[in-house]
């Protein structure tokens, strides 16, 4: 049986292994951290900084390594892409972790971007805001997420505020985009070049956190959508899940980021499409054929952040599918989720606001 290593054993493993069993193929997840959601249904080797001999372990025991994290040191990667095959690359990696670098990528692609400068001082970041005008987002260009590592600066009076906080890092100040709406697309190549690509996603965040999505959006942007995430994926000559996120703005499409990997905005398609991303991330990097990617119907994935609702009160629901990440709760951290779905649109928000009300 094919074994496929996982680097990370967070809840994106968790349900990568999930995926994987059907297939009949076994996951071996390596962390760096105690708590693993992972743990509950696969094997989580534990490993601390410099551990060459839990990576040699891990790096033996599987066939193939991927990963649900791209924040992973990139001589890691390195040392593991040397023995086994590894997804995404580490040339990607290194773009993915760095938020500098995905942007002159979606550039040179031809993909639009919010206005940019690196920043590496506080007269580089004088300079910029002088540039972009206020508001404008200050981000760490490494390890953010969930909205962490970033300022939004509304005037001259924030730089100093905002640089003390997070000056010590290497960052990035765009230019603030005054979206009307958030938007992913997650698509998928597997070995032989197959790229199958999911409908448009509609997001919407609170605080820099994923809050809801939902699928399929229908926009008219969606074909620009899929052939901007289709050249990426033949550009980087990628193997597995990938997803960008959008924003829309004047009717015109502008990426935010990139992630090499299976996503928060892409859990809907586990009971709302033909095949859910962790399994088609499973056949992308086992190199099997990609499965259909056709919506079933309407779905909704709610995140469930510092606790999980009621599991009685979510099970009354009917198309309702309840999903726990056994994470010890905490504010601020997604401990599950729950997708609802059906065939009405309407139906399937108004029962949304049941869950928003728990
Ligand atoms: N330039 C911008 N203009 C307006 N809003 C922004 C901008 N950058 C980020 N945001 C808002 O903050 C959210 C989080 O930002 P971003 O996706 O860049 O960071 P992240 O920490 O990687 O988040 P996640 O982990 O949820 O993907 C965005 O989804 C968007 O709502
Ligand atoms: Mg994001």
């Amino acid at each position: 049986m094919k074994t496929v290593g996982i680097i990370g054993a967070g809840q994106l493993a968790r349900m990568l292994a999930l995926a994987a069993y059907p297939l009949g193929i076994k996951t071996k997840c390596l962390s760096f951290t105690d708590e693993n959601p992972a743990s509950d249904v696969t094997d989580v080797i534990i490993c601390r900084e410099d551990d060459n001999k839990a990576l040699k372990d891990f790096v033996n025991q599987v066939e193939v390594v991927t990963i649900e994290t791209e924040n992973i040191p990139l001589e890691f990667a390195k040392k593991i892409a040397a023995d086994k095959p590894l997804y995404p690359s580490v040339e990607t990696l290194a773009i993915a972790q760095d938020r500098l670098q995905e942007k002159q990528l979606f550039r040179s692609q031809n993909i639009n971007t919010a206005e940019f400068f690196p920043i590496d001082s506080l007269e580089s970041l004088k300079h910029a805001a002088k540039q972009l005008g206020f508001p404008c987002v200050l981000k760490t260009r490494f390890y953010g997420y969930d909205g962490k590592g970033q300022a939004v600066l509304t005037c001259e009076q924030d730089l100093m505020h905002a640089w003390q906080q997070l000056g010590e890092h290497p960052l990035i100040l765009e230019s603030f985009v005054p979206f009307e709406l958030e938007v992913s697309l997650i698509a998928a190549r597997n070995l032989q070049g197959q790229i199958e690509v999911y409908p448009l996603t509609r997001n919407e965040h609170q605080n820099g956190i994923l809050r809801v999505s939902q699928a399929p959006y229908k926009h008219p942007l969606n074909e620009l959508a899929q052939t901007q995430v289709l050249n990426l994926l033949k550009h980087l000559n990628y193997v597995g899940v990938f997803t960008v996120e959008f924003f829309i703005a004047n009717n015109t499409l502008i990426a935010n980021e990139c992630a090499p990997r299976v996503h928060n905005s892409g859990h809907w398609t586990i009971e709302g499409a033909d095949t859910s991303q962790f399994e088609q991330h499973i056949r992308a990097v086992c190199n099997l054929p990609l499965g259909s990617t056709k919506p079933k119907g309407f779905s909704l994935m709610h995140n469930c952040i510092g606790h999980m609702p009621d599991i009685e009160k979510i099970l009354a629901i009917p198309g309702a599918h309840y999903h726990t990440y056994n994470k010890t709760p905490r504010a601020s951290r997604k401990v599950g989720h729950v997708t609802l779905c059906g065939e009405n649109k309407l139906e399937v928000l108004e029962q949304d606001k049941q869950i928003t009300s728990m």
